[in-house]
Order: structure tokens, then C-alpha cells, then sequence
């Protein structure tokens, strides 16, 4: 498996913390940045991301800023994305259980490191329970193709 990770300078304090739970198992991590924490924008870097995860190039990705939330709301702007902006575990395994979330956004100035380890690890372990939510997924699709040129 690949994960791709993104985040900018208010998410940065997190990544560390993905990158270690993805090592530990054997999941091959690319860092599409930033590097430091010089300030940067948000959109850039979910770009990246979400781009990745689209074109299949990673399996999933994680990108973090300050709150999750603008690099999730950019993140979402690419066909094929489901970011899902979380803040603890059990937001974490249900993005994963109901939604297919293929991308999980956290934010550095909301979680720490541990806490974001934690919901790194139940978003891989949990299976999208398919079913009745498969339909409301697809019906996520459906709003792209009308609205998505
Ligand atoms: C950057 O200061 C901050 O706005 C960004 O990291 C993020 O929180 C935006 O949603």
C-alpha cells in the first residue's frame, strides 16, 4: 500500500506522527510536502494529494493544516475525493465505515500527535461496511458527474 501525506505549516507538527504509524507497517509513505514550517497555502498541498489519490497513483491519503479543514474543503474540489476533516477516533473509523473516506484531513492546532497516531491507525483498520451506504456514496458520485465538467 502507498499513502500519500501533505500538510502545511500548521499541520506539519502532525506528520512525524503518520509517518511513524505507516512505517511500522510496512506502508510505503510519499511526502508531498511542505518541509518546514514556513508559512505556505493549504490548497497547494491537498492538491497534491487529492491528485495522487485520483489518478491512483497512492491508495489513500492523509493532509493536515491548522484545523483540517481548508486543506480537506480543497482536497474535496478533485473528482474522486471524499476528505474527511476528523478530530478523534471515532469520527476517524466512521469516515472509514460509512463514507469510503480516501482521504483523512487533520488539523495541528486541534489534535495531538499521539491522538492523530491513533485515528491514522483506525482509518486503515476499518473496512467501508458497504450495504445500505454504498448507495449514499454513490449518490456523492452522482453529484460530481452534474456538477464536474
Ligand atoms: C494557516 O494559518 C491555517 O489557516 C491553515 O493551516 C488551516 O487551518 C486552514 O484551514
Amino acid at each position: 500500500m502507498k499513502i500519500a501525506v501533505g500538510c502545511d505549516h500548521g499541520g506539519i507538527n502532525l506528520k512525524p506522527f503518520v509517518e511513524k504509524v505507516l512505517k511500522d507497517r510496512g506502508i510505503e509513505m510519499i511526502d508531498m510536502g511542505c518541509f518546514d514550517t514556513d508559512s505556505v497555502d493549504y490548497p497547494d498541498y491537498a492538491l497534491k494529494v487529492a491528485e495522487a489519490v485520483s489518478q491512483r497513483q497512492v491508495d489513500k491519503g492523509v493532509i493536515l493544516c491548522g484545523t483540517g479543514i481548508g486543506i480537506s474543503i480543497a482536497a474535496n474540489k478533485v473528482k474522486g475525493i471524499r476528505a474527511a476533516v476528523c478530530h478523534d477516533t471515532f469520527t476517524a473509523q466512521m469516515c472509514a465505515q460509512h463514507n469510503n473516506a480516501n482521504i483523512l484531513a487533520m488539523g495541528g492546532r486541534i489534535i495531538d500527535g499521539e491522538k492523530a497516531a491513533e485515528m491514522v491507525k483506525i482509518w486503515l483498520d476499518t473496512p467501508f461496511e458497504g450495504g445500505r451506504h454504498t448507495g449514499r456514496v454513490a449518490k456523492i458520485s452522482e453529484i460530481e458527474n452534474k456538477y464536474f465538467k
